[in-house]
């Protein structure tokens, strides 16, 4: 985040000798992202957090693809994927292509015996369901329905979930994830006509030291492979961290809408980008108020690009019957647009209690075996009278 952060004890300046009170040095690690080029963080650890004990056997989690190529409006059910114990395991792939994936989950249960660290992405982590504790060495995030995590790769982290009813929509991304550059003046800060400001941005806080000696088993991403890594000492041995790099978090419904006399094309609704997508929020909100305006949106021919819904709560206007958890992909190179009945249904209404995220990627998404088990076959006709 570009947003200067810092918590417990550092240094008053860095790369100097920084003592523990029986006079041993604390270890300092930096941080950085994009080689040395990008945000970075110094994070003064109880031990170096180099001791690896032993290595695990690798094991592949790389999507498996069912549909490499197509030209179809797709829609999944999300919340038939079966809720499963473990975060990891639970966590199901459904759209990918080479700059990001995108993934389902219904965890049930808290990270208690592994940590894990994304090497290859930056990950963004919607809680659609469930409360619960983001852990990381950097210190925590209470998380609640309606948050985004931004967890930048590398960070190692654990969720502790307060309930066993989970809903996740993960976005791994290949590139960093980072709020929308035309929002942001020459200094990072975001401008006054951003839909969300400093203050709307949750930073880590209680970090509590933990140093322990032991096995610490953590399960690191890279290349589509689980390494499993077992550490000599606590991952989250942190005395103290600042700079720029660490997870956050921004809620949906601190995304204050852009609206308009006329309909407001998407990228009002812009609230992430990475490399070749973006990532926006649909909020409630007030319509257009035009006297001859039409709320719902026009259809549109993605040309460019492929759209992807996640229906979050409320009702859609522009769709005839979707469900909570329903993603829709409406690929470029054919129209798509509301449905029957949809555009007069909208006209005098005031306002929309819709809650939705959509991504969309400038490169085709593939699906995968997961997004097949839960494809509504037929949704591809439902534009018809
Ligand atoms: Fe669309």
């Amino acid at each position: 985040m570009p947003l200067y952060h810092s918590l417990g004890s550092i240094p008053p300046k860095r790369h100097t000798q920084f003592r523990k009170p029986d006079g041993s040095l604390y270890a300092e690690e930096l941080v950085s992202t994009e080689g040395f080029s990008s945000l970075y963080s110094l994070v003064y650890h109880a031990y170096p957090p180099t001791i690896v004990k032993t290595l695990g056997e690798p094991y592949s989690v790389e999507p498996k693809i069912a549909r490499e190529k197509h030209l179809k409006h797709t829609s999944l059910i999300g919340f038939n994927v079966q809720p499963e114990d473990d975060y990891l395991q639970s966590r199901k792939p459904v759209l990918v292509n080479s700059d990001l994936h995108i993934s389902l989950a219904a965890p049930r249960q808290s990270m208690t015996d592994y940590f894990y660290k994304n090497s290859q992405a930056d990950e963004v982590v919607f809680i659609h369901e469930g409360t619960g504790t983001l852990k990381t060495g950097f210190g925590n995030i209470k998380f609640q329905y309606g948050d985004y995590l931004v967890i930048p790769r590398g960070t190692i982290y654990q969720m502790e979930f307060d309930g066993t009813a989970n809903r996740l929509f993960i976005i791994e991304s290949f590139s960093p994830i980072r709020p929308p550059k035309r929002y942001r003046n020459q200094y990072g800060q975001l401008m006054e006509h951003s839909p969300y400001c400093e203050r709307d941005i949750k930073r880590p806080a209680d970090l509590k030291t933990y140093d322990e000696h032991g096995d610490f088993k953590i399960l690191i991403k890279k290349q589509g492979l689980i390494y499993p890594y077992i550490y000599g000492t606590h991952p989250f041995d942190f005395i103290g961290w600042d700079g720029f790099h660490y997870p956050w978090a921004l809620s949906i419904h601190d995304f204050e809408p852009i609206t308009g006399r006329l309909h407001q094309p998407p990228p009002v609704h812009q609230t992430f980008e990475g490399n070749n997508f973006v990532i926006c929020s649909f909020v409630p909100r007030k319509f257009d108020y035009h006297p001859l305006s039409i709320p719902a949106p026009y259809n549109h021919s993605n040309v460019d690009s492929d759209e992807v819904l996640y229906y979050v709560d409320g009702d859609f206007m522009s769709r005839k019957s979707v469900v909570k958890g329903q993603i829709t992909l409406h690929p470029g190179g054919i129209p798509h647009g509301p449905h029957p009945g949809s555009v007069e249904k909208s006209i005098g209404k005031e306002s929309t209690d819709e809650l939705a995220v959509m991504i969309d990627p400038f490169r085709p998404l593939m699906l995968t075996e997961d997004a097949i088990k839960i494809e509504d076959e037929n949704y591809y006709k439902s534009w018809q009278y």
